[in-house]
């Protein structure tokens, strides 16, 4: 089969690799129809996470349908039509009873990882009946292909974590794919001010489009022109969905005396925390990886029509052009892309 395979910082390759095979009694191999590429993909490329070795067949997001189930495999048989999660969970350990599924004892963020992952014709899909979603018939599969990381990490770590909440304040720091799913599904919560901040003017005008109730880039009047937003008060709730230092400090500079500071993204740098004046500001500071305990709800939510994340998707690829849909999605100021969708 063809795969998209890791080979260390800065180099990957689309190639033949030998289909996956059913290794334990709770696997499933899936026959992938759509994929796609995150930002998290790129950090592995760029040599950020060291627990990825060469070798390792990219991807964590998918949907397609079951090839094979293994024999203790219960809710999922061949034929299916699934979402494949980015986080694997055996619903058994200690971490999956308090649905903790990020860490999960024998699964977490494994795909794509520390196993071969989705960006390839076949995937085998570990604890597949906690680990995979049905697909309702007659879905948007690619609209569903955001809901196996992007829509729940928004929703999960940024608007359940930042306890959003109606006529509140928000700032939604970082307008790429993750912000944009925390900007979507904050609005399940009719915050009265919804405010985006990113320096790419296009995602500004997504954000806008998104519902976002204003938008503009970061400079040094930031912070004074939130205040000016909320009464002088700073938000009740900042979701930060960038990761560097820079985007954590401005949150610090945002968030209302009893508000919240969602982190979201992955930090490779420390950040300095201000408690010489947070120290009496009653906030609180949240972090998290994805769990996916909230993907049956959102799956809900989408197709019923109260939720259209397809508005995310900018460009699609088959899988033979996989290293087109890598510099596009690379390069994302001049291509104007969020989602890009890979047709296996
Ligand atoms: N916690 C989790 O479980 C989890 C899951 C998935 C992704 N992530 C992380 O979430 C973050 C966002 O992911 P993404 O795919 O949307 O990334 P992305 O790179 O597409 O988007 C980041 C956005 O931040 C903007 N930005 C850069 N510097 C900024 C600044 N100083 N102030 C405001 N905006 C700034 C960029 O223009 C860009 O639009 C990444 O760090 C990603 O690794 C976390
Ligand atoms: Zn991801
Ligand atoms: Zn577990």
């Amino acid at each position: 089969m063809r795969a998209l395979v890791y080979h260390g910082p800065g180099v990957r390759a689309l190639q033949e690799r030998p289909a996956p095979e059913l290794q334990h009694p709770a696997d499933a191999i899936v026959r992938l129809t759509h994929t796609t590429i995150c930002g998290t993909d790129l950090h592995i490329l760029k040599g950020d996470v060291p627990t990825c070795q060469p070798g390792t067949t990219l991807g964590h997001e998918g949907v397609g349908v079951v090839e094979a189930a293994g024999p203790s495999v219960s809710g999922f048989k061949a034929g299916d039509n699934v979402l494949i999660s980015c986080i694997t969970a055996c619903g058994r350990c200690d971490y999956c009873r308090r649905n903790m599924y990020s860490h999960c004892l024998d699964g977490g963020w494994i795909l794509g990882h520390r196993i071969d992952g989705t960006q390839a014709e076949y995937v085998r899909i570990p604890h597949a009946d906690f680990s995979l979603h049905h697909v309702p018939d007659g879905a948007d599969e690619e609209a569903l292909t955001m809901l196996s990381d992007i829509l729940p990490t928004g929703f999960e770590c940024g608007v359940l974590n930042g306890r959003i909440e109606p006529g509140c304040s928000v700032a939604i720091v970082g307008a790429g794919p993750i912000g944009l799913a925390a900007l979507m599904t904050a609005q399940f919560y009719a915050p009265a001010v919804l405010i985006v901040i990113d320096p790419d003017r296009h995602r500004l005008d997504v954000a806008r489009r998104f519902g976002a109730t204003h938008a503009f880039v970061p400079d040094a009047a930031t912070a004074t022109r939130v205040r000016e937003l909320t009464d002088g008060r700073g938000v009740d709730t900042v979701i930060e969905a960038v990761g560097v230092p820079a985007s954590f400090e401005l949150c610090q500079d945002l968030v209302a005396p009893g508000g919240t500071i969602a982190n979201v993204g992955v930090h490779g740098k420390k950040v300095d925390l201000h408690l010489e004046r947070l120290w009496s500001h009653n906030i609180t500071i949240t972090t998290r990886l994805v769990d996916t305990v909230t993907t049956a709800q959102l799956m809900k939510a989408v197709t019923a029509g109260r939720l259209q994340p397809a508005t995310l998707v900018t460009h699609r690829f088959p899988l033979d052009r996989i290293e087109q849909a890598y510099d596009t999605f690379g390069s994302a100021a001049d291509s104007g892309a969020l989602k890009v969708i890979i047709r296996v």
